[in-house]
């Protein structure tokens, strides 16, 4: 049996900011203030709803996870974020338009008290869009210390105990890691400078680890992934995770490529397509912007099906994925893949998926889990890249050097025995030889 871990109490409320009031942060925050009043439940949420087995088959303990760790509860949250347009929570999500009005007006005066403070944005970084609520401060180290200065006086005025964020603004453009995101010392340096390799959402991680609050990405920016803001989370013992939300499509794909691969069905082709008509859809409308999801989207196949390991059934595999914005979808999000298959002999087959989903549904329990998991981690004294929770991720970050898993069966595993191990409970890997022992 492990030791329990130490994990501070979570007493008081925790303050859940969100760079980005759009489409998913405003779902999340509405969802969790109707499910409080009873109108809704969070499903989708693990946090919330999910189950985990301890111990021995036959011992039958299948406690809730909320009950099994020391987690915030869905009364004790509350929301702020900053958003480039004035619309508070509530006009938000209304523009939105993911949520039914009739619900919207049932949480109307908590989302109204929402209101976006002025975003750290660079118009450089996402070029289909454009608004006036946004800081002028004259250097990159000064909209910093704008943000810190936001998130000291959120946490004192809504009497928080803790803060977590998780960013849910718009995908930035592509960009590499250079010279300048190296170390803690040339990263503050360029700050100070200005310098046009700093991307937005990079400020609001600093500000972040520099007040002490974890922070989630989930967007597929590079953010949190440049070797300063690592260096800068472990030294300052903050939580960091990224990126990219699994939603939608990706979620699909992480669900029947390692349910393929296990049962050694060779695939030629994966063709990936979808519509939306979101606010998420025009900024991947342009060029730079897709990009950035696309090399986030691309990633996943490979570590899932190896093709290094598997060359006759993988190696010469066309993947490609597309994204179209269609602005009479909204937020109902339409997406198609056809897969190539084949098997037995090298027959072949098709399978065509055609999924109709809400892209901010489907979210907003991720950004619930994340916010309340990242909370978790800090009270546990757990620093750095939180692995653990690459359950949530269309690009898991990892320790350098280290190749991501994708497949969300094996992520689960590793996500459940996290817990296990926080409360000293024995860990599963499910491979008990029931035949010689009780498993
Ligand atoms: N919905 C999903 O399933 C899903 C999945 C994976 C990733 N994501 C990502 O989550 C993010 C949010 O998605 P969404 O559908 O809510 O998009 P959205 O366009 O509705 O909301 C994003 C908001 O961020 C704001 N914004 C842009 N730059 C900002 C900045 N620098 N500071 C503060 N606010 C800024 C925009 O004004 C907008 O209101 C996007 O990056 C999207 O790619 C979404």
């Amino acid at each position: 049996m492990n030791s329990k871990t130490n994990i501070k109490e979570p007493n008081g409320k925790l303050g859940i900011l969100t760079p980005g009031m759009g489409a998913v942060s405003t779902t999340f925050m509405a969802g969790v203030i109707a499910a409080n009043k009873g109108l809704g439940k969070p499903f989708g949420s693990i946090s919330q709803m999910g189950k985990i087995r301890l111990g021995k088959r036959t011992e039958d303990r299948n406690p809730d996870i909320k009950d099994f760790v020391p987690l915030a509860s869905m009364q004790d949250m509350v929301f702020g974020g900053w958003d480039i347009f004035y619309d508070n929570a509530y006009e938000s999500a209304l523009n939105a338009g993911v949520l039914e009005k009739d619900l919207l007006n049932s949480v109307k005066n908590e989302l109204s008290e929402i209101k976006p403070m002025p975003a750290v944005f660079d118009h450089k970084f996402v070029k289909n869009i454009n608004g006036e609520n946004i800081k002028k401060e004259a250097t990159k180290m000064d909209m910093a210390k704008a943000l810190m200065a936001d998130i000291k006086t959120f946490k004192e005025e809504n009497n928080c105990d803790r803060v977590v964020m998780v960013w849910c603004a718009s995908t930035e453009v592509y960009t590499q890691i250079s010279d300048i995101h190296l170390s803690i010392d040339k990263f503050e340096k360029a700050l100070e400078e200005n310098h046009p390799g700093i991307a937005p959402s990079m400020i609001y991680a600093y500000a972040a680890l520099k007040s002490g609050v974890p922070f989630a990405n989930g967007a597929p920016n590079l953010t949190v992934d440049i070797p300063a803001i690592i260096e800068l989370a472990k030294q300052l013992n903050v939580p960091i995770a990224g990126k990219d939300f699994k939603t939608g499509q990706t979620l699909m794909k992480t669900i029947l490529g390692p349910g393929l691969k296990t049962r050694l069905i060779g695939i030629n082709g994966w063709f990936s397509t979808n519509i939306l008509g979101n606010r998420d859809g025009e900024v991947l409308d342009d060029a730079d912007s897709f990009k950035t999801k696309e090399v986030s989207k691309l990633s996943v196949l490979d570590s899932i099906l190896e093709p290094e390991k598997y060359p006759e059934l993988y190696k010469d595999m066309y993947h490609k994925v597309r994204i179209n914005y269609y602005p009479p979808k909204g937020d109902d999000k339409e997406s198609w893949d056809n897969l190539d298959i084949f098997g037995w002999l090298g027959y072949k087959m098709q399978i065509k998926v055609n999924f109709l989903c809400k892209d901010s549904i489907l979210a907003a329990p991720v950004v619930l889990d994340l916010a309340v998991f990242m909370d978790l981690a800090q009270r546990a004294g757990m620093k750095g890249i939180q692995e653990w929770l690459s359950f949530y991720f269309k690009s898991p970050q990892t320790k350098e050097g280290l190749q991501p898993i994708h497949d969300i069966f094996l992520q689960r595993i590793k996500f459940e025995n996290t817990l296990r191990h926080l409360m000293g409970e024995e860990l599963i890997n499910y491979l008990g030889l029931d035949y010689y022992e009780e498993d």
